[in-house]
């Protein structure tokens, strides 16, 4: 594809092009036929600007967070679209720059702005990551502390919450585990300091009040950007991305751009008790780098972790937006990768699943944190640098199924069962779906059982690429 002026331009670069429009619509148009049984809201969030006056954000996960709601209900599909008021975003347009550094773009400051900067490190809480229920609405979350609330029908944004604690820590991760049971969330936090110290963090339901269950201390932090839970345990894996504090508290460079790939150290897997915290067990694999846990479950008294797994860290870099918008370049694929940790072995245990790309991947919600069959994902056929097929991948068959459309380019699937069904992927599969040939977006219904496409719910523009969703009904 040409642009006017020539320059060559990927089909799908519009998923990272702004969307400044704010809309809210009582009907959007339908193709096909929704199930009679869906009723409920699809939350989902993302970046949408990408750029603030003359200033660029540089990276994908750098642009401002925008919410987007469908809710089917009696038939039709309302949908509204806001961008979340959060410091970044205000101050933005107050000041027509940006004025928050983000993961991958640092703002520009005068010297005594740097300084000011260091003694008072502020965060804008650009919570573009992902977005779960929370009270009567939904919490938009990112990888600094504070998540920022937002109503669920207007998406108006409620405000920053801040912890009604004092636990200290400038990192955590956006993909919270609610455990029904304990009716608690779970969560890791990283405080930087002369030595850093990991959380495992827990979060009692209706309260903001962090109780830190676990700590562990490290020479140098990694990044991580997930972790696992299972029915008893907390794991986190440290991928040998690390970082040293006093780099990132100086600011010099963006915020990860500091962090440095040490294959060396190899990865390390921490596993505590869900209850009381104490330490379970340590185990060390080959280096390599992830977003993602696609699940974990206990298998007798070993712990089984399917991990979207890149053989480095390179990801990260070819997310940046330049890179990404460019047709030529090549992003790394992960693959569906499973450890097995047990007892008495220091070893992760590597086991050779089908050789599937995975990416965004979800399982049905009952079977988070325990044994599963299914998970659904995104992947690519090979012909395209960004994802462009939905995958079902079958691990007791140890196969998968795909859907693909012409110039479509899907995000994150999330599996909504249908009430009364037994069947592990009983119900459908939701995902967003940039059409570079409408210039346009949809949300694309597909039957979870086999994958074929029931319905399209179009939108009246398109939808930059983004992260996680959740669906309630
Ligand atoms: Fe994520």
């Amino acid at each position: 594809m040409q642009t006017t002026l020539g320059a060559p331009v990927a089909a799908y670069h519009l998923g990272f092009t702004s969307l400044d429009r704010e809309l809210s619509v009582d009907a959007l148009p339908v193709s096909g036929t929704l199930p009679p049984w869906l009723s409920g809201s699809l939350l989902r969030n993302g970046p949408a600007r990408f750029e603030v006056g003359a200033d660029r954000y540089h990276h994908w996960f750098d642009g401002l967070a925008m919410l987007h709601r469908f809710t089917v209900a009696d038939g039709r599909v309302s949908y509204a679209n806001r961008f979340l008021r959060s410091p970044a975003f205000v101050e933005a347009e107050r000041l027509h720059r940006i004025a928050y550094a983000e993961f991958g773009t640092t703002p520009h400051r005068s010297p005594l702005g740097r300084v000011a900067a260091l003694f008072r490190p502020a965060t804008g809480d650009n919570a573009n990551v992902n977005v779960v229920p929370y009270a009567d609405g939904y919490l938009a979350l990112t990888e600094t502390p504070n998540p920022v609330a937002v109503d669920g029908v207007s998406l108006e944004t409620r405000g920053v919450l801040h912890y009604d604690d004092a636990v200290a820590g400038q990192i955590t991760t956006a993909h919270t585990h609610h455990d029904r049971s304990r009716r608690a969330t779970f969560n890791i936090l990283i405080e930087l300091g002369r030595t850093c110290t990991y959380k495992v963090v827990r979060i009692e339901d209706g309260t903001l009040r962090r109780t830190v269950i676990a700590e562990l201390a490290v020479d140098e932090a990694a990044y991580m950007h997930a972790f696992a839970t299972t029915a008893r345990y907390v794991i986190i894996a440290e991928y040998p991305l690390v970082v040293r504090p006093l780099d990132l508290l100086l600011q010099r460079k963006p915020f990860i751009e500091n962090y440095r790939w040490v294959p060396g150290r190899g990865t390390r897997f921490h596993v505590f008790h869900k209850d009381g915290g104490a330490a379970a067990g340590s185990f060390e694999g080959d280096a390599f780098f992830a977003f993602h846990h696609i699940n974990a479950f206990e298998e007798g008294d070993a712990i089984v972790l399917d991990i979207a797994a890149y053989d480095d860290a390179r990801i990260i870099g070819d997310f940046a937006l330049d890179r990404v918008r460019d047709p030529h370049s090549e992003v790394a694929w992960p693959a569906f990768r499973r450890f097995r940790l047990v007892p008495g072995h220091s070893a992760a245990e590597i086991e050779s699943l089908a050789p599937q790309t995975i990416e965004l991947p979800r399982v049905a919600g009952r079977h988070e944190a325990t044994a599963y069959r299914y998970a659904y994902g995104v992947d690519t056929d090979g012909s395209c640098g960004i994802y462009n097929r939905l995958v079902k991948v079958d691990l007791t068959e140890r196969s998968t199924v795909a859907w693909t459309a012409p110039r479509a380019y899907p995000g994150e699937p999330v599996f909504v069962a249908r009430p009364g069904g037994s069947d592990e992927d009983d119900g459908v599969v939701l995902s967003v779906v940039l059409d570079a040939e409408a210039a346009a977006s949809y949300l694309v219904v597909l039957d979870a059982r086999d994958f074929t496409e029931l319905a399209r719910v179009h939108v009246p523009h398109h939808i930059p690429f983004g992260f996680h969703g959740t669906f309630s009904s």
